[in-house]
């Protein structure tokens, strides 16, 4: 009998999802937790986060998953939250170029703020927009191979590829951390009623 039988899950991570505003950070979270799309914008007021409980290999990870907004007048809170990231996404837009050049200064705030062994995956979200696209996939490849992380396209409207963005990056840290992986801990928290502000969208937990 599996000793962990019974139990809702075996391993707990917390994932942070950044990048410019309109990228579609929270659309590709209400995708991957509640398979549903909202074609309106609504920007996110400081902090908001989702849980979901994914199944891989048959281990039943929990993903807590928080989703900073990216308008530049929430960034002192949002920072505080890379500290407590196991594993960052970090979105731009395939139809808006000025997301992609800010890529690299997400990164760099990534290498600043959140801890050295936390795992960084690059997401180029709205493909399904072949139309108004500016940033060519292979773009997209070189500057993730540039700086040494992987790299998908993605559409939070058709679900395509979106589920993979949160599978690819559990993968990575169950990887990286091998033997030695340790559950969140607390000092990795951040008091949401001292620091974040709910989003305007519905959360499914607290
Ligand atoms: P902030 O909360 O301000 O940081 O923005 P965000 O990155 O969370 O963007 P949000 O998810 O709110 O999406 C912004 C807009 O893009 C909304 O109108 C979405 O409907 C739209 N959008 C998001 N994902 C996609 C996508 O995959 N394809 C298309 N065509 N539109 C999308």
């Amino acid at each position: 009998m599996s000793a962990n039988k019974g139990k809702a899950f075996d391993k707990s991570m917390k994932l942070l999802m950044v990048g410019d505003s309109g990228v579609g950070k929270s659309c590709l979270l209400l995708r991957f937790v509640e398979d549903k799309f909202n074609p309106s914008f609504i920007t996110t007021i400081g902090i908001d986060f989702k849980i979901k409980t994914i199944d891989f290999n048959n281990t039943k990870i929990k993903l807590q998953i928080w989703d900073t907004a990216g308008q530049e007048r929430f960034r002192t809170i949002t920072t505080a939250y890379y500290r407590g990231a196991m594993g960052i996404i970090i979105v731009y837009d395939v139809c808006d170029q000025n997301s992609f050049d800010r890529v690299e200064t997400w990164y760099k705030t990534v290498q600043q703020h959140a801890k050295e062994d936390a795992q960084v995956i690059i997401v180029g979200n709205k493909c399904d927009e072949e139309d108004s696209r500016v940033v060519s996939t292979q773009q997209g490849e070189q500057l993730a191979q540039s700086l040494g992380v992987p790299f998908i396209e993605a559409s939070a409207k058709t679900g395509l590829n979106v589920s993979d963005v949160f599978y690819k990056l559990s993968e990575l840290i169950l990887e990286k951390s091998g033997d030695d992986f340790q559950q969140p801990q607390a000092e990795d928290s951040v008091d949401v009623s001292k620091g974040a502000s709910n989003s305007q969208s519905s959360s499914n937990c607290c």
